[in-house]
């Protein structure tokens, strides 16, 4: 059976008060159409079409940009006149067999066996309703069913509903899953002669109805999986919701949240055994953890392996954006360390406070403790790099690499102009700028030479 999805994201959003359109506000630090896109992705469907309108072309570049790889396609809207002059945009891009599956961009964490369930309840041939009961319906629309309460007769938005109908608590959450050949008849016949005067969706359910199409409603799993954001406020409750689940997840794979109200995963995290995550951390992108990792308070980390047994302090960001950043197994990080795109740390190696490391390789126990910044350097095993080192990476054109071999020694305050080596066993004379190769196994010192005046005497105050 052939599966088309449409997500309607043409919706100006006014409550957000914003100048992005709503569906690209961000949830788990992702869009919230994004969200929906990714999530029906799973479906297997035929073709992905977005409705969308208001911010259209913001809306439609960032969602190409997100999803290269898949043929999306867009339909624009405008004027909006409502949810089923939306669908009917739609249709000459749907096929005449199938099931439409119809989703909103603005409710963000619907999960695919939920949108699969709704689509098996639709068979082909049946109108198939997401709905819920909730304590408080106001400003939903109503599932109106018959005397029996097995027949659904229609849908009343609340606008348009009697104080009896308001007293429904079922309510539709704006996601249903019609045969496109029908559903694209129903959609031919809808009229805006209502409170609102909009072309409602919700109409196609009394026709169905009349047709004597058998109407079903299906149930989300969670709540959460159909609470839609109109304001800052409904987007950030959301946000709490996703998080204390996502935490709830990983905490029954034994991972231990210090505080599972102050943790925040905006992307995938994998996690070992025996991890710890102190409070107030931020995982982003794609970050795995190995066993016995012991995270501090405040680190924010993206797109990053931290190997088994690895400490990271409080306060330490490490970012590997498009590189990645590794951390060895059995590494000390921070606190307050900053670890950048192509970081990549060996096991053993200790990175202290207020040091910086960019593209740069540091072999087996190599150490950074203080102040310094090490960027295009390769670093050999068991080097020790004194407190405010830094290498002179970048001549103001292009960059150049530092090569340090093992076993060397820098001292304090040295300038590293690259491109430039160290050989194995060096020392470097504290204070040194080192524009030459410093040669194995020696001392290299390269200051000016200390000098001592004897009979020297320190200037007077003159007297007036
Ligand atoms: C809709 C349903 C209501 C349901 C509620 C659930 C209708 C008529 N009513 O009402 O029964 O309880 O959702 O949240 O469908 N949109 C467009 N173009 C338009 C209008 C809306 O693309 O012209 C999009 C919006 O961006 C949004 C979605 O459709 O993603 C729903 O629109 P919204 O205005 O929020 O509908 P509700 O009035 O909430
Ligand atoms: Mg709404």
């Amino acid at each position: 059976m052939s599966l088309s999805i449409v997500i309607m994201a043409a919706g100006k959003g006014t409550r957000m008060k914003s100048s992005r359109p709503k569906v690209l506000h961000k949830l788990a630090g992702q869009a919230m159409l994004a969200h929906v896109i990714g999530t029906t992705s799973t479906l297997s469907a035929q073709r992905q079409v977005v409705i969308t309108g208001h911010g259209a072309e913001m809306v439609e570049s960032e969602m190409r940009a997100a999803f290269a790889q898949q043929p999306l396609q867009f339909v624009r809207q405008e004027p909006q006149l409502g949810t089923g002059h939306a669908v009917q945009q739609a249709v000459p891009v749907l096929p005449d067999e199938g099931v439409t599956l119809i989703l909103n961009g603005d409710t963000p964490l619907i999960e695919a066996g939920t949108a699969q369930a709704l689509v098996d309840a639709c068979r082909g041939d049946h109108l198939a309703l997401l709905t819920i009961r909730l304590p408080d319906p106001t400003g939903y629309g109503r599932i109106v069913r018959d005397a029996s309460g097995v027949k659904v007769l229609g849908i009343v938005e609340h606008k348009d509903a009697t104080p009896e109908q308001r007293e429904i608590n079922e309510v539709y959450t704006g996601m249903m899953a019609a045969p496109t050949a029908m559903l694209k008849r129903w959609l031919a016949r809808l009229t805006n002669n209502n409170a609102q005067g909009e072309y409602y969706l919700t109409d196609v359910v009394a026709m169905a109805q009349a047709d004597g199409v058998p109407v079903v409603a299906a149930q989300p799993r969670d709540e959460v999986e159909v609470l839609g954001v109109n304001s800052p406020a409904q987007l950030a409750d959301l946000e709490r919701r996703h998080q204390r689940a996502q935490a709830n997840k990983l905490m029954e794979q034994g991972v231990r949240l210090a505080d599972p109200a102050r943790f925040d995963l905006r992307g995938q995290l994998q996690c070992g055994q025996d991890v710890d995550i102190d409070v107030n951390c931020i995982f982003e992108g794609q970050v795995r953890l190995g066993n016995n990792v012991q995270i501090g308070a405040h680190c924010v980390i993206r797109n990053a392996v931290i190997g088994d047994g690895a400490v990271i302090h409080p306060f330490t960001h490490i970012d590997g954006d498009t590189l990645g950043a590794t951390v060895g197994a059995g590494s000390l990080i921070g606190p307050f360390a900053r670890l950048r795109p192509g970081a990549e740390l060996a096991e053993e190696v200790h990175i202290g406070n207020f040091v910086e490391v960019k593209n740069s390789t540091m072999a087996k126990g190599a150490k950074a403790n203080h102040l310094a910044y090490l960027g295009d350097a390769t670093v050999g095993e068991r080097v020790n790099y004194g407190a405010g080192s830094i290498t002179a990476n970048y001549d103001g054109a292009n960059k150049h690499r530092t090569v340090i071999g093992n076993d060397v020694h820098v001292g304090s305050n040295c300038v590293l102009i690259a491109p430039v080596t160290l050989g194995d066993g060096a020392t470097i004379g504290g204070g040194s700028t080192i524009s030459k190769d410093a040669p194995a196994g020696q001392l290299t010192v390269a200051r000016a030479k200390q000098v001592s005046l004897a009979g020297w005497q320190r200037p007077q105050k003159t007297k007036r």
